[in-house]
């Protein structure tokens, strides 16, 4: 039998409001960031062709920066005493990326649905900022998805490189 466990309100200048309004985009980056991050798995296993190699270790590069974010997320739900989504059927509702099951693109489709992903993610994640710091007065999220949106924008150019000049 599931035991209801007790949150103890955490003091840290916010209303009960502005926090469970930044534990919710909190919750929807997670969902968003678990999609990616299965979806650079099975590219990085299922990828083919004469750019196999740097592009197998690329996107495993990537998909280790996206599990730490993963972590990092999850832990900043914690510390607005929340608690974290943590199963599959969960992010599946609560993302606003989309998956595709049963399909094997090209290499060159492949980076090129991850740039767009990374490139879906930062738009998002620029709204999701304003939100945080106009909406809810938090700056602690604000800087945090501002990080994230610099990371996904290196993580983009660097795939988006192999889709300029001789291309793939
Ligand atoms: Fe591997």
């Amino acid at each position: 039998m599931a035991t209801k466990i007790k949150h103890i309100k955490v003091n840290d200048g916010l209303t009960s409001e502005q926090q469970s309004g930044v534990v919710e985009l909190l919750k929807y980056v997670l969902a968003d960031q678990h999609v990616l991050y299965m979806r650079m798995r099975n590219y990085h296993w299922n990828i083919t062709g004469p750019q196999f190699q740097p592009l197998h270790a690329l996107i495993e590069n990537q998909y280790d920066q996206i599990a730490a974010a993963i972590d990092d997320t999850a832990e900043r739900i914690r510390q607005y005493g929340a608690f974290a989504p943590g199963t599959l059927k969960e992010m599946l509702e609560l993302a606003r990326l989309d998956e595709e099951p049963g399909v094997v693109p090209s290499a060159r489709e492949m980076v090129a649905n991850l740039v767009a992903d990374h490139e879906a993610v930062i738009r998002q994640l620029r709204e999701d900022t304003k939100t945080a710091g106009d909406t809810y007065g938090d700056i602690s999220v604000e800087d945090y998805f501002t990080g994230l949106v610099q990371d996904h924008q290196k993580m983009a150019w660097l795939l988006r490189a192999h889709l300029e000049g001789e291309g793939i």
